[in-house]
This record gives structure tokens, sequence and C-alpha cells, in this order.
């Protein structure tokens, strides 16, 4: 019954994916193959999915990971290929035993396979530090997002005095959530930049494994590996997908994935001073609570489209070195509401493309114009009204001690309920 309604589930989110791609709608595909990947990460439909989208939105690195996976699982094959060949006991030529019951992360029969990958060398699976440039000054608009860091979270650490006074212990992290391309990780990242600490950003490929037991040993090396480059910012890109409720997972792997985070998190008193720890979600509901208890994931905080400044500052920096002069920013900052960052730079893209198609036509150089934004817009429309769909529910329904009340008062006001 439970594995009907998530096989439905599985052909509505491929499905809406595809309308998605259709519309050009790559963030919001993506949102949907990852919402697959966290349910099944070896769903071999949603990792080729994924990684068109990855390839689309320009971040080749993880469209990489979603490659190196699917060729880990043999690249051709049809999406139930993990199912089906438990059911059956035929792969090809491969004589595979049956299975007894069906097998959750029995991965054995995948390992001929998986030797075409070349085995990870120790230290593989800890993504680099990196010395962030972005600062909270490159974040524009966001007062109230950036005020709230200040208070959660760069105010004590810059403070050992101040927070010693008060008691206040460097554990603990934040959730930033919201829609897709407003931010979230470009805040992650600012906010690295911001004291100066290394950033290291860890996203679910970065730890998945097909290996039993492996993911749980990458999550303990990138722990380990922080912890001697504190001061830090561990960033969970996506933490949905890697610490997903328990309760709805369907493969055990995830669920000692979970438990692995939760210890680590909450280490030995010592262990994690100086790393402070980020997540970004798009559905926070679907994060596994233990992870937002006190101590671990306690603060969550709503990174909402752009307000009006925001966008205007979004486009000029798109702008920037393109011959759009006389581009009316305001203007288009004014009558687009709702609009992501991701979507603003699409939005440029498109008028760019329109100014450089009447250079080619006219064999000289035509500026971008207001014009070319007007006639852009009649086809955009902005990304994040499906997000709030699914968010409405949540927040009406399920806002347990409160914690949505902002983005439900942000969603009266702007009449998204
Ligand atoms: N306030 C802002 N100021 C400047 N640029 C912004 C701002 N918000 C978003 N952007 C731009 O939009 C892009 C997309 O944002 P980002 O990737 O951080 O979104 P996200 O919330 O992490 O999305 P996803 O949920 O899909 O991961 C950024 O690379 C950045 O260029
Ligand atoms: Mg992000």
């Amino acid at each position: 019954m439970q594995d009907h309604a998530a096989e439905s589930e599985r052909a509505a989110r491929l499905q809406l994916a595809q309308v998605l791609l259709h519309a050009g709608n790559n963030a919001g595909a993506l949102e949907q193959f990852a919402a697959v990947l966290g349910q099944n990460p070896t769903d071999t439909d949603a990792l080729a999915g994924a990684a068109m989208c990855c390839d689309a939105l320009g971040d080749s690195r993880r469209a990489a990971e979603y490659r190196r996976i699917l060729s880990a699982l043999g690249t051709s094959a049809p999406d139930d290929t993990m199912k089906a060949s438990a059911e059956s006991s035929e792969l090809g030529d491969e004589v595979i035993p049956p299975a007894e019951s069906p097998p959750q992360l029995d991965t054995s029969w995948l390992r001929p396979r998986l030797r075409m990958v070349p085995e990870p060398e120790p230290g593989d699976s800890v993504p680099a530090a990196e010395v962030s440039v972005t600062t909270l000054e490159d974040v524009a608009g966001m007062e109230a997002v950036k005020r709230r860091l200040n208070t959660a979270f760069l105010g004590p650490l810059r403070n050992p005095e101040l927070r010693s006074l008060y008691g206040k212990s460097l554990r603990g992290g934040l959730l930033l959530f919201g829609p897709p391309g407003c931010g979230k990780t470009f805040l992650a990242r600012a906010t690295a930049g911001e004291l100066g600490a290394k950033f290291i950003s860890v996203g679910l490929f970065d730890v998945l494994d097909m290996w039993l037991g492996e993911s749980e040993r990458h999550i303990h090396e990138i722990f380990e590996s922080v912890r001697r480059s504190a001061p830090a910012v561990l960033f969970f890109d996506e933490i949905d997908g890697l610490g997903r409720k328990r309760s709805q997972l369907k493969y055990s792997g995830g669920r000692t994935l979970v438990n692995q985070l939760l210890a680590e998190l909450d280490g030995v008193d010592a262990a994690n001073d100086g790393i402070f720890v980020l997540g970004a979600s798009n559905s926070p509901w679907d994060v596994d609570p233990a992870l937002l208890r006190p101590g671990r994931f306690d603060r969550l905080i709503l990174v909402l489209p752009p307000d009006e400044k925001a966008r205007a500052a979004i486009l000029r920096l798109h702008l920037r070195g393109r011959p759009a002069d006389d581009v009316d920013v305001p203007w288009i900052a004014a009558r687009t509401p709702g609009f992501s960052g991701a979507d603003l730079a699409h939005l440029c893209e498109s008028a760019a493309e329109i100014a450089m198609e009447a250079s080619l036509a006219a064999a000289k150089i035509r500026p971008i114009t207001t014009t070319d934004f007007k006639t852009c817009l009649r086809d955009l429309k902005p990304s994040t009204r499906q997000w709030f769909e699914t968010a409405r529910n949540y927040v009406m329904f399920a806002n347990e001690g409160g914690q949505y009340d902002e983005l439900l008062a942000y969603m009266r006001t702007n009449k998204l309920l």
C-alpha cells in the first residue's frame, strides 16, 4: 500500500519535472528530481534528469556527481533496475541470486558494476575547504535575514567574552529555508566570507555511497577534517536529502546516515568548538525532527524571494559587463515580485539573447533594452509560486511550535494563501 503510494508520488514528480523542464524551469525540475532521489538515491531516471538540470543551471560539479553515481549504476539502466533485478533474477547476462525479501539497500549484486568506478583514495570524500570572497555586502537587500544572522551567529562568534558572559556556546546551527533560487547557498557562502572562516559545502552526493556503511564513514571523515580546520563553516546544502525524516525513508541506509549525522553534530563538547554548521533546505518539513533539536540545526531562518531593492541589485549584478546602459532596472524590479535570484538571472540571459540576435541580424551591436525585458516578461513566471503552493499545507496544518509563523505572515501579506 505504502509502496504503491511512494511509486505514484515518484511518477507524479517525474512527470511534473518533465513539464517544468519543458517550460524551461530547470530549478523547479531539479527540485522534483532531488525529491525522488531523497526517497531513492539510485533512481536512474531522477539521476539523469538531475544531471541535465544541473548542466543547464551551470552547476557542473553537481552534474558530474550525479553522473558518477549513474555510471556506478550502469548508465543506461532502466529506472527500476534495482527493484526489477532483485525481484526477477536476471540482469543482462549476469545471474542475480533471487532475493528472499525485497532488499532495501542490499547493493551486493551491484558490486561487479561498481568496480568500474575507481576505488576512492582515503580522504576523497572530504569536500575541499574554500576561502569565500563573498561577504554579506554582496548580498543585496535581505536586511531582516542579515540581522538574524548577526544576532544568532556572527555576533557571538566574533565576541568570545560576551559569549562566555552569557554562557552561550558555539554549538548549534542555522537552517536556511525557503523557495529555490533565492540565495540560501549564496548567503551561507557570504557568512563564511564575513567571518574569514573556511567554507566547506557538503552536498548529498559528497556523502552518498553505494557501499553499505561508506556514507557514514564519509560523514565522519568530513567532520574530522572540519574539526582540524576550525574555525570553519560547514554547510549542508539540501539537508532534506541527507537528513530526511527517518520514518519517510524507504531505504534503511538513509536511517543510519541520519543517525551518524546526529552523532557528529552532538560530538563531544569540545570537539565541535569553532565549527558552525549551516544547512539549507527547500523543504524543512521533510527534515528529520531530531536534526532540528537544540544544539543541532536549532534555528530556522526564512530566505524569501528578493524584495524590490534586492531585485534591482541582482539585475544590476547580472547586467554588469553587458551593453545595457539604458535598461530601466527599477522598472523591471517593480514588475518582478516573486521572482527568485535565479529567475532574475534567467531573465537577464533571455533579454541578452534577444539583443544578441538583433545584433547578428543587423551586423552591429544593439544594446539590451527595457523592451527586450518586457518581451521576456510576457512568458516568464516566477518559479517560487509552486514552492509556496507546497508550503501552504505545511504552514496551515503543520505549524507546530510556530516555526513557520514568519512564512505564514509573508504568505498572508502577499496573498499566497
Ligand atoms: N540577495 C541577493 N543578492 C545578490 N544575488 C542574489 C541574491 N539572492 C540570490 N542571488 C543570486 O541568485 C543566485 C541563486 O541563489 P542560490 O543558489 O544561493 O539560491 P538557493 O536558495 O541556494 O537555491 P536552491 O534552493 O535551488 O539551492 C545566486 O547565485 C546569486 O547570484
Ligand atoms: Mg542552494
